[in-house]
């Protein structure tokens, strides 16, 4: 953690929870928020379909609703899709961009996902980009080249960074495995990504831009991830499913 930077904990439950089954979360989560810590910003991207019933309950939260992923078209025959002006009617607050499960499942590179972030900076819709390496490319040691050529997606923007953009670094190996990174491998991965970001567009820039750690994150190990200096926060998946689970998670991130 830096002060400069709120740190933020989302909650991404992936395929899982109904409308029903999420109310049912919230019902459990959000009395909890008045025991936050202050400054520490939260967000729970559901999937599609709870996207509106979560979006009303967290309505006056101070939850912030994130969706899990956005079509690089604004709109047209793509069958099955759902658009940036789509989550912007929904008053979606952030998305996720290049989740590992995506690049595994449906292929999308560094250029498809330029174009996501394109179409949620045109609705207004800060993007959570997400990058990591898997086993296999750890193994090789080609964690740098890898998040490297992630990063590339930025080529999209020369200008400067997407405003609100987020970073998560999401080792594949740890996702869903119990097996985090360890706070230093975790810290020296951030750091990197920080370089990259200073690179390309200035130190300024750099120091702004929060950087999450995702992959296996616990309520046992939260806290130690998060005192990394350039750890902002956490992009959690199993355990962001359990209420006092991610709620233990939040309280670490403050
Ligand atoms: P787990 O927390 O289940 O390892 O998932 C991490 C993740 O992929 C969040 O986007």
């Amino acid at each position: 953690m830096n002060a400069k930077r709120a740190p933020l904990a989302i909650a991404n439950w992936k395929m899982n929870k109904s409308p029903r089954e999420a109310a049912a979360f919230l019902d459990e989560f959000l009395p909890r928020r008045s025991g936050f810590p202050e400054g520490v910003q939260v967000a729970i991207a559901p999937a599609f379909p709870a996207l509106e019933r979560v979006g009303r309950l967290l309505l006056h939260s101070g939850v912030l609703l994130g969706a899990q992923d956005v079509h690089t078209e604004a709109k047209g025959a793509h069958t099955g899709e759902v658009s940036a002006p789509m989550l912007k009617d929904l008053e979606v607050q952030l998305a996720l961009v290049g989740h590992s499960e995506r690049r595994r499942d449906r292929k999308e590179g560094e250029s498809e996902c330029g174009k996501k972030i394109t179409r949620l900076l045109e609705a207004g819709i800060p993007a959570v980009y997400c990058v990591g390496e898997t086993l296999e490319e750890r193994e090789k040691g080609e964690t740098d080249a890898v998040l490297t050529r992630q990063m590339t997606c930025f080529d999209a923007f020369p200008d400067g960074p997407p405003p609100g953009i987020v970073l998560a670094y999401e080792p594949v190996w740890a996702i869903g495995t119990g097996r985090a990174a360890t706070p230093q491998m975790a810290q020296d991965a951030h750091r990197v990504l920080r370089g990259l970001l200073e690179k390309r567009y200035g130190a300024a820039h750099a120091e702004a831009i929060r950087i999450l750690y995702g992959g296996s994150v616990t309520p046992a190990n939260a806290r130690e991830l998060f005192s990394q200096p350039d750890i902002d926060g956490g992009l959690v998946g199993g355990a962001s499913l359990v209420p006092k689970d991610f709620e233990a998670i939040v309280l670490a991130a403050g």
